[in-house]
């Protein structure tokens, strides 16, 4: 069980959707994520949309001429984004059994992306491999961007599961070394304790 399905439980696709479609409609800028992404890479490069959840990130990129692959292991979440786009790959996996090597994610990516505090919604213990998984999944001059709450106002959870030291000591052990950090999908510079990062971790050279 992950800490979303313990969170929310494993019918949320809805609702999560729901919420969203309420953010968007009161005006709420909806694409920091495939804005960033745009930023990082050309279209037409390769995305792994990691914990992709109802497609919000992954159907914006596919729309954007991205290729995408975009999985998730909560199938009520799949459903809702399965029904959005059909020129993105969705795939429900588990992102602590991913194989890079499986055939349907098709190679290497670009970018491999866990945007939405998909890092702290991991299955507790799971983190360090989830990452060397995905780093995996990561072509040579590729990247891994990672963007999560740091307190509890901005995440879905009563404490907070995961630091960035942990982290980044995570992607130092799956042979990633931290690149840039931001405090928001704006890139507003970070700011330790203000409650949110954007992390790009690379290949170590
Ligand atoms: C808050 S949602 C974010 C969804 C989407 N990335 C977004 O930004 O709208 C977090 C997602 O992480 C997914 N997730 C958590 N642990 C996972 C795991 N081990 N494997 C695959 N997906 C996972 C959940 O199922 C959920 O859909």
């Amino acid at each position: 069980m992950t800490r979303w399905s313990d969170a929310v439980g494993d019918d949320s696709g809805e609702r999560y959707q729901a919420r969203m479609a309420a953010l968007a409609a009161s005006g709420q800028a909806m694409h920091g994520e495939a804005d960033f992404v745009a930023g990082l890479v050309t279209a037409g490069s390769r995305v792994l949309d990691a914990g992709c959840g109802t497609g919000r990130v992954a159907v914006e990129l596919g729309a954007r001429g991205f290729d995408v692959v975009a999985a998730d292991v909560d199938a009520s979440m799949l459903a809702v984004a399965r029904r959005s786009a059909r020129d993105v790959a969705w795939l429900q996996r588990d992102l602590a059994a991913v194989e890079p090597e499986d055939p349907e994610l098709g190679g290497a990516f670009d970018v491999v992306l866990a945007a939405g505090n998909v890092i702290p919604l991991l299955a507790e213990g799971t983190e360090a491999d989830v990452i060397r998984r995905l780093a995996g999944c990561l072509g040579a001059r590729a990247l891994l961007v990672a963007g999560f709450g740091t307190d509890v106002e901005h995440l879905p959870l009563d404490e907070v599961p995961v630091t960035l030291e942990e982290y980044d000591d995570w992607c130092a052990g799956a042979g990633l070394i931290l690149r840039e950090r931001f405090l928001t999908w704006d890139r507003e510079p970070f700011e330790a304790d203000q409650g949110y990062a954007v992390s790009v971790h690379a290949r170590r050279a």
